[in-house]
């Protein structure tokens, strides 16, 4: 319930960026973290965790919390991650500059990127130099997870790389499509 107060406040103070009425429900945060292969051995960058559900389902999948980078733009809800999730490595910052934002860490290939940023409220053209910056970061073969609630993808895929829709979670507010691009 707090956490759902929480959200609204952001929602009111950074509409754009917070871009949801509600905190990812448990079986979207799930169904997000499933979505990272099995075998997967090489750190996890997360994107917009936000209240941080998702890394609560990242860490469940069993990826010790030193594998976890989360990047978070609003500065509280960066501060509650890092409180809830001791040992997870988050940075406030800015996913759309990951060079900077990742610091030491811009030279690492992820096993995984997952992603709640609210795409859709960013012009196109930003949205494909984001996608194209993560696969370069990402090992070969590796997906990048985002969800959305649009009946589409958020954004086509770069060359060469696909985009099959993974799950339809009906029991989230509201509805929402996971995607998985590789
Ligand atoms: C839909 S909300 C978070 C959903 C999250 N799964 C939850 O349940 O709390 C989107 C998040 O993306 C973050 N965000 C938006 N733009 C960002 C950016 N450029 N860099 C990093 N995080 C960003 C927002 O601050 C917000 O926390």
């Amino acid at each position: 319930m707090l956490d759902n107060l929480r959200f609204l406040t952001r929602l009111i103070l950074q509409p754009r960026t917070t871009g949801a009425i509600a905190p990812s429900g448990p079986g979207l945060s799930r169904a997000m973290a499933a979505q990272i292969p099995a075998g997967a051995a090489g750190p996890i960058l997360e994107l917009g965790p936000g209240t941080g559900v998702v890394t609560g389902a990242i860490l469940d999948r069993g990826i010790a919390a030193d594998r976890v980078t989360a990047v978070e733009y609003s500065e509280p809800f960066a501060a509650m991650v890092a409180e809830r999730y001791p040992g997870v490595h988050v940075i406030n910052g800015d996913a759309f500059d990951l060079q900077k934002t990742l610091g030491p860490r811009a030279g690492l290939k992820f096993s995984a990127v997952l992603s709640s940023m609210p795409l859709v409220n960013f012009p196109m053209a930003l949205r494909q130099k984001l996608i194209a910056d993560i696969f370069t970061r990402l090992e070969p073969g590796a997906p990048f997870i985002q969800f959305s609630y649009r009946l589409g993808s958020p954004v086509p895929p770069p060359q060469g790389a696909s985009v099959t829709r993974a799950a339809f979670v009906a029991l989230n507010l509201p509805p929402a499509r996971v995607w998985v691009y590789r």
